[in-house]
């Protein structure tokens, strides 16, 4: 079949480009032949593939059996970054010294509001706190023409939904949760900022072509189940591991049952199974929520793009694994604490708490966020709350409300639902991340130690996630549980089989909730203030970053590997037990300097074991002194003393967050030594030059230690080799002085051994722009 002669818009920049997809699709038919058939993720990816000749006919079976071992060469359509990850984005982007960005790209500022007294008081005071980081954003949003959506905006993904996810298109953003627009049939990839930036200069951007587990959905969701129960369920099947290296593709007849915005909390909520991201075919939902989005041509343009392209598995594409879920027999479900795999249908939810020795009490209930915020959502609870408050009934626990964008606040204000929230007693929050991010200042009288019970309708529970209170248990659930247990104040209440007394003596009973996918009339806008800065790029632009600021600071470039092996490393710790992102670089206050390597690099390793003496966050100079591992980082900066850390098993793990990588790195690492590694942290320390190595017998870890020196062995080769090649390292005991050669495994391809030798990724990207 010949795609000749399509015709697209191609003048609009919120409508993905068809006609180049197209184009490109064309070829990958060719390369693969006839009979092959894709996956909808298949096709989508492969219709971005920089050079698709090269990416899929130089693999094995044709270009058939790629997943898993390919290393695909992307040209995403759009980046999409938040506020505290743009930073380092940008700082970075700003090294190229380019004028604009290659695609379009968006900035959101969503996470630096605290969620406190209500919208209006946390807004400011959230603005005032940060505006040095958000004039340094909008600056460089005017300068390289990003469109920047201010403080009170939005919610990234919830903004990423209502204006730039679209059928077929491929986005990265800097933000785990990023598939969220999956629920749009959108390829969208939470990444770090070194490869936003790669993106933003248009160089390929490389991912490992991910495995397809396909979720086939029969049957109907109905009474309360919801689609957030599908998730919940699923991470109950799948654990927090079982979907890392594999894209998520739902397909079946349930999905035509289902919305565009309950698509988008699956899709969500697949980054809490580590899936690369998540998707769900183009169908009818779709086009209602374009066109109540004001996105008819998108709507249009989309359907003639599906037509030739067909947005859905064909008929014989083949998944590398199954699951098969009856919507019809769903009940809802509950996950947590402390985890989002940990499953509990309502039904056993009572008895579970019992045993288990949770608190009864429910101490707040929160709905909303990134995750579940849409009309659909609100519209089911407003139903749940007016008939409450009908009855008498008022929430027993305090009641926390986050829009996810001024759009969708703006709509459920013209619509009612705010009102009815209101005369309930909740609390309207900032269209903002607040509670979801650790940014709730509580002022209910629970102190942190104090164990308690909370419930929310976001997507992620881990400890201290929600108020920086580790005795706070997270249980995650639909919008619509949520608030029942809030009327209730108790953890213990199942709305489908128990009632409420009300003050009339009478007893109240929930109906199972109902509400509408969209608004009958079309979205409202957002109010004026809350809509995005949209202008060309504008050189005369000075971006700010003060000298003396303590929240940003300009990135020098690192320096480049020797031309020779490397000589005369120290370990500077070794570590034990787990050593996630987290014990790296942690969040929480810190996350205020994530605009400043100095100043965030005082974090480094803070909550690190020593595995010599069982210390946290010690390290010993060669001369005995005591110090913080920070702390001794920074002395041997000074020093010139370059160092390696070694490690346990999966170092790294926990989010993308390339500070852990970039902050070792500019203390002066140069290797990461341990027992294995977690996959996106590992891809991290390569791009920001540290070569990661594994033991290839994991007794050596007990044979090397602080204070080592430690030269490489055929390091230096195997770089110049495009990563072909054994390395070795030559150990010489700090305290013996004995020798011993370990050796090591490593897993750099031939683009990483260029980044290492370069210094970064980022070194050779601005080498490649300035030829
Ligand atoms: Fe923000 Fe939480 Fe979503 S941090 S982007 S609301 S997952």
């Amino acid at each position: 079949r010949s795609f000749a002669t399509p015709t697209f818009d191609t003048s609009n920049p919120r409508i993905p480009p068809y006609l180049k997809l197209v184009k490109n699709y064309e070829k990958v038919k060719e390369v693969l032949g006839k009979g092959a058939a894709l996956t909808l993720a298949e096709k989508i990816l492969y219709s971005h593939l920089d050079n698709v000749e090269e990416s899929l006919m130089t693999n094995t079976n044709g270009g058939r059996n790629i997943r898993g071992t390919a290393n695909l060469k992307l040209k995403p359509d759009r980046v999409a970054m938040q506020d505290a990850s743009a930073q380092m984005a940008l700082l970075q982007f700003m090294t190229c010294n380019l004028p604009s960005t290659a695609i379009p790209a968006s900035i959101h500022c969503d996470h630096l509001i605290v969620g406190e007294r209500g919208a209006q008081s946390d807004l400011e005071s959230g603005i005032k706190m940060n505006q040095e980081v958000f004039d340094f954003l909008e600056s460089a949003a005017k300068k390289y023409g990003i469109e920047f959506w201010p403080p009170g905006a939005g919610i990234i993904h919830q903004s990423v939904l209502e204006n730039y996810a679209a059928p077929g298109l491929m986005m990265l953003g800097t933000d785990s949760h990023t598939p969220n627009a999956g629920g749009l049939s959108t390829i969208a990839i939470g990444v770090g900022g070194a490869d936003a930036v790669e993106a933003l200069v248009g160089a390929p951007w490389e991912l490992k072509a991910p495995r397809i587990l396909g979720v086939e959905l029969k049957g109907k969701l109905s009474g309360w189940a919801a689609p957030k129960d599908v998730i919940l369920n699923l991470a109950g099947q799948l654990t927090v591991r079982g979907g890392t290296g594999f894209i998520i593709e739902y397909f079946g007849p349930g999905v035509e049952t289902l919305s565009c915005t309950g698509a988008a909390t699956m899709c969500n909520m697949g980054a809490e199974v580590g899936a690369t991201t998540s998707i769900f075919p183009f169908n009818s939902a779709h086009v209602r929520y374009l066109e109540a989005t004001h996105r008819h041509d998108v709507a249009r343009e989309a359907k003639k793009f599906s037509d030739i392209v067909q947005l859905k598995a064909d008929a014989d594409a083949k998944y590398d694994e199954i699951i098969t879920i009856d919507l019809s027999k769903l009940e809802p479900h509950i996950n947590g604490p402390f985890t989002p795999d940990l499953s509990t249908p309502l039904s056993q939810f009572k008895e579970t708490v019992k045993e288990q020795n949770w608190p009864d009490k429910l101490s707040a209930g929160l709905i909303g966020s990134c995750t579940n915020s849409s009309y659909e959502d609100m519209t089911r609870v407003e139903g749940m709350v007016r008939e409450a408050i009908q009855a008498g009934l008022k929430p027993a626990s305090d009641f926390y409300i986050t829009p996810g964008s001024d759009q969708i606040r703006e709509t459920l204000r013209r619509d009612g639902p705010l009102d009815t929230f209101k005369e309930a007693g909740g609390t309207l929050l900032s269209n903002a991340c607040g509670p979801c991010i650790g940014q709730w200042k509580r002022h209910d009288g629970v102190e942190k130690g104090t164990p308690n019970a909370i419930f929310t309708s976001y997507n992620r529970n881990f400890r201290g996630r929600n108020d920086g209170n580790p005795d706070t248990m997270n249980f995650l659930a639909s919008p619509e549980i949520v608030t029942a247990m809030t009327f209730a104040g108790t953890t213990t209440f199942n709305p489908m089989t128990d009632s409420l007394p009300t003050p009339s003596g009478k007893e109240f009973r929930f109906t199972p909730p109902s509400g509408l996918e969209i608004p009958t009339q079309p979205f409202e806008a957002a109010r004026h203030e809350f809509r995005p800065l949209t202008q060309a790029p504008d050189p005369s632009v000075n971006v700010a970053i003060s000298p003396t600021s303590e929240r940003l600071a300009l990135l020098e470039p690192f320096e480049p590997f020797p031309n020779s092996e490397l000589t005369g490393l120290r370990v500077l710790v070794k570590v034990t037990g787990k050593c996630t992102t987290d014990t790296i670089s942690a969040a929480g206050p810190w996350l205020k300097y994530k605009g400043h390597l100095p100043n965030i690099s005082e974090n480094t390793l803070n909550t690190a074991i020593n595995a010599e003496t069982g210390e946290v966050n010690v390290a010993y100079d060669l001369d005995g002194s005591k110090h913080t591992i920070p702390e001794l980082g920074k002395r041997w900066k000074k020093a010139a003393q370059p160092w390696l850390v070694v490690a346990e098993h999966n170092y790294g793990e926990g989010s993308a967050r390339e500070h852990a990588a970039l902050q070792p790195r500019y203390l002066g690492a140069r290797i990461v030594l341990s027992k294995s590694f977690a996959r996106i942290h590992e891809t991290n320390l390569k791009k920001q030059g540290v070569v990661p190595l594994t033991f290839a017998g994991e007794a050596d870890y007990d044979k090397i230690g602080a204070g080592d020196e430690v030269s490489t062995v055929g390091l230096y080769e195997m770089l110049q080799n495009g990563g072909k090649g054994e390395v070795a390292l030559k150990v010489k005991k700090h305290k013996t002085g004995e020798e011993l050669l370990i050796k090591t495994k490593h897993a750099v391809s031939k683009d990483q051994a260029g980044f290492i030798l370069a210094g970064s990724a980022l070194n050779l990207l601005s080498k490649r722009l300035c030829r």
